[in-house]
């Protein structure tokens, strides 16, 4: 991409709000002006969504849909739409709690994501204790009925959730229906696209976050095959339940556009983060920046409204308080929401000088290179001259913390001019993000 010296003024002035949106992102309580208000609403500027998991027992209290109306356009059943909820006696179908949440939603004008209709877990006790054909039959059946049920309503269903096995064999995990056959998961999608053909159908897991673990390995194999073969697929759900020892892996976006490259859609559908403050607050602004960085990744959804609504209250995970206040990782998050301006993130940047006195100007292009937890890499390439002073500059709290082909100065801890040093018209650096992932600004001009 060649920017024009005019939208080369507007993307400076764009990162320089993104930069001072990340540098207030801990201290802040409101975004900038001008930007959305609401999670919903900056997501959709970028054409996404932004979901939370409801409880239905939870919508007579006042804190918590007045929160649920404002903040968020798409709804997750956190139980109600699962197996022994829907089915709690075989063949006898209960919908009245998972009706109350999608009435809710919809009346609000939300989506609604469907969760889930086959799952080891959560099943009811008449389908645990089954096997073979009659369970093959009975779960191919609840996926019929529940799926018809909703038909029109569900933008998309966890047709099947969490059937991979964690550890390194990549494979599936040991379950009942598991045992029914190694086909009962492209079963299930089928029944599930019959029943529902406007739905999405997606697959969902946990442990499927970092590229190099034997599990997400084994998803996305699954899916290739599924997409190969002409399964109907048509999304991943990432579940995205972090603590400090399953922390957001560096190559997250790498995973999100791995998926996505398969040609489904990729969702963050159960997302939370235990911790606090501003190591909390980064972490989310990573994993929704990762979110915006790939075209394909269609919304995010966090698994709970308060902290003391979370399935993991003492880990604090979630983007508001107990009391219904906004934590720094909300502010984190509706700031990377305003940040993102379109839905696809370039593999390369270019800005464009025609300073003089070399009439052909000075290009520079910058590429990614290696990502790890605390740092990345970046390259830049210039064209155009050999006498090059290419500005580099980093938004908070990003530091640039080495550097090679090149001599570099800085002008202050943020800014960095590179001049040749006999090694070419290309160089490198490092640097150290602290959360936040945005590229670096550059700008060339002729010595
Ligand atoms: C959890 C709910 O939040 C809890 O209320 C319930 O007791 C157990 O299930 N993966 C999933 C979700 O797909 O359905 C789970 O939800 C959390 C892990």
């Amino acid at each position: 991409m060649t920017l024009t010296a005019k939208s080369v003024a507007r993307a400076a002035l764009v990162s320089t709000l993104v930069a001072a949106a990340a540098g207030a992102a801990v201290l802040a309580a409101s975004p900038a002006s001008g930007a959305a208000s609401t999670l919903a609403a900056a997501a959709q500027q970028s054409g996404r969504y932004f979901g939370t998991a409801v409880a239905a027992n939870k919508l007579g209290d006042s804190t918590y849909v007045g929160i649920l109306n404002r903040e968020f356009d798409m709804v997750t059943a956190e139980n109600e739409m699962k197996m022994d909820a829907t089915e709690p006696n075989q063949g006898q179908f209960s919908y009245g709690n998972a009706d109350r949440i999608v009435n809710h939603a919809r009346n609000q004008g939300k989506r609604v994501r469907g969760h889930a209709l086959a799952w080891h877990s959560q099943q009811p006790g008449w389908m645990q204790n089954m096997s073979g054909t009659a369970l093959r039959n009975a779960m191919l059946n609840h996926v019929t009925q529940v799926a018809s049920y909703y038909r029109g309503k569900i933008y998309a269903w966890d047709v099947v959730n969490e059937a991979f096995a964690d550890g390194s064999s990549g494979g599936r995990r040991d379950s009942n229906l598991q045992r029914t056959g190694n086909d009962w998961i492209e079963a299930a999608f089928r029944a599930a696209r019959a029943a529902d053909p406007g739905a999405k159908l997606c697959y969902n897991d946990y442990n499927t976050d970092n590229w190099s673990h034997a599990k997400t390995q084994g998803v996305y194999r699954m899916v290739q095959d599924f997409k190969s073969r002409g399964v109907p697929i048509d999304c991943v759900g990432f579940q995205a339940h972090f603590n400090s020892g399953n922390p957001v892996p560096s190559n997250y976006h790498t995973t999100l556009q791995n998926f996505a490259a398969l040609g489904v859609d990729v969702q963050i559908t159960e997302l939370d983060i235990e911790g606090s403050g501003s190591t909390q607050a980064q972490q989310y602004q990573g994993v929704t920046q990762a979110c915006l960085a790939v075209a394909r990744c269609t919304g995010i959804t966090v698994w709970g409204i308060r902290d003391s609504d979370s399935w993991r209250a003492s880990g604090t995970p979630l983007l508001f308080d107990n009391n219904g206040n906004k934590k720094a990782a909300y502010t984190s998050v509706l700031n990377a929401l305003n940040g993102a301006t379109g839905t696809t993130t370039p593999t390369t940047t270019t800005t464009t000088s025609s300073s003089t006195p070399n009439p052909g100007g000075c290009t520079a292009t910058y590429s990614e290179g290696e990502k790890w937890n605390d740092r990345f890499n970046g390259q830049v390439t210039v064209s155009g001259t050999d006498n090059w002073i290419v500005t580099v500059t980093v938004s908070s709290p990003q530091r640039i913390i080495a550097t090679w082909n090149t001599s570099a100065t800085w002008e202050t801890a943020n800014v960095m001019t590179a001049r040749p040093n006999g090694s070419g018209n290309t160089f490198g650096f490092t640097i150290s993000h602290g959360g936040n992932w945005n590229w670096p600004a550059i700008s060339c001009r002729v010595a």
